[in-house]
């Protein structure tokens, strides 16, 4: 089954083609310059129908939550305008597309993880763009499953994971926000998640498997329970490890407001596709030992 996947470097690109090597799926990654998702409608076609996709997974995305806030027009070219034309694209081809989406489609005000039905709310431009995003490719493309995840790390590219490690070379303590909660998830677990909607979708045209479904790690954290994990992995292997001073939201100000609750019921993918990822505890270990080996290979 070939998989044409947006986007070349990004986490969940390059967790798939990881994840994707030596099985039934050949993972065909389509970024700049072939495909920008900010150029030209025609051309966005012609690189989406020249790859020859069984399926499309949509996964490149502006996502720079901060910058984003200065920057809407790119953030809604990107994040609405270029999704749309993937999804009219795969319409064309009559191919099923999964489009990647988030938790920040909601305001973080429940009290209780969301599940999909629940109305969305967002607070900031990337979230607003995304959701848009979603809604364009449902309008475009029935045959489409959007997967809202979270909080994704791995060890490509710049995340919290590696931030954590980065900042714990050359101070004691690091200030980590502890009054929003979500469900860190590693990209590598959401890529075999990917894979078994994939096949799911491409095997079945039951319209149960299309719409919005949650994707996120079993279990959840504070960002600074997360780092406290964090370095309790690092210290496992050898690699850098230091206090977790837990502040508030309100004492780290970011141009983005993030929703305090970010946790997402994945409840329904486990029901329909029969995909649950694993606790994020046991991933989180997994990625760490990996960035710290190979910090450890570079320096
Ligand atoms: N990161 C998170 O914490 C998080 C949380 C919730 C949901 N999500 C969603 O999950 C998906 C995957 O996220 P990720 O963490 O893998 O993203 P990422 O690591 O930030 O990578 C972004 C990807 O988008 C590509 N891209 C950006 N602008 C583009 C353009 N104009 N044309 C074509 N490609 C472009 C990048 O291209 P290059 O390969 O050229 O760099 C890169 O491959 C996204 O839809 C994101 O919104 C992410």
């Amino acid at each position: 089954m070939r998989i044409v996947v947006t986007g070349r470097e990004g986490q969940v690109v390059r967790s798939l083609v990881e994840r994707g090597k030596g099985g039934a799926f050949e993972i065909v990654p389509l970024g700049r310059p072939d495909l920008d998702l900010a150029g030209s409608g025609d051309a966005m076609v012609s690189a989406i129908e020249s790859a020859r996709p069984d399926i499309v997974v949509s996964a490149a995305a502006y996502t720079q939550v901060d910058k984003a806030e200065h920057d809407r027009e790119l953030a809604y070219a990107i994040n609405e305008v270029g999704p749309r034309t993937i999804a009219q694209a795969a319409h064309r081809l009559g191919v099923p597309l999964i489009h990647l989406s988030t938790d920040y489609v909601f305001d973080g005000n429940k009290h209780s993880p969301y599940v999909e039905t629940d109305v969305t709310g967002p607070t900031s431009v990337y979230g607003e763009s995304k959701l848009a995003g979603e809604q364009a490719v449902l309008a475009q493309h029935e045959n489409s499953a959007v997967l809202r995840t979270a909080w994704v790390y791995s060890p490509f590219g710049a995340n919290f994971v590696k931030t954590m490690l980065r900042l714990a070379r050359d101070r004691d303590e690091v200030e980590v926000v502890a009054d929003q909660r979500g469900n860190p998830s590693s990209a590598l677990d959401i890529a075999d998640g990917i894979l078994v909607v994939a096949a799911n979708m491409v095997g079945d045209d039951n319209s149960d498997q299309r719409g919005i479904f949650h994707m996120t790690s079993n279990g959840e954290a504070s960002w600074a329970e997360f780092a406290e994990a964090i370095f309790e992995a690092s210290a496992e292997v050898g690699g850098p490890a230091v206090r977790v001073k837990h502040i508030r939201t309100a004492d780290y100000p970011t141009a983005a407001r993030r929703p305090p609750n970010s946790r997402l019921d994945s409840g329904k993918l486990f029901r329909i596709h029969g995909v649950r990822l694993p606790n994020w505890r046991a991933s989180t270990k997994d990625v760490v030992e990996r960035v710290v080996r190979m910090t450890d290979q570079e320096s």
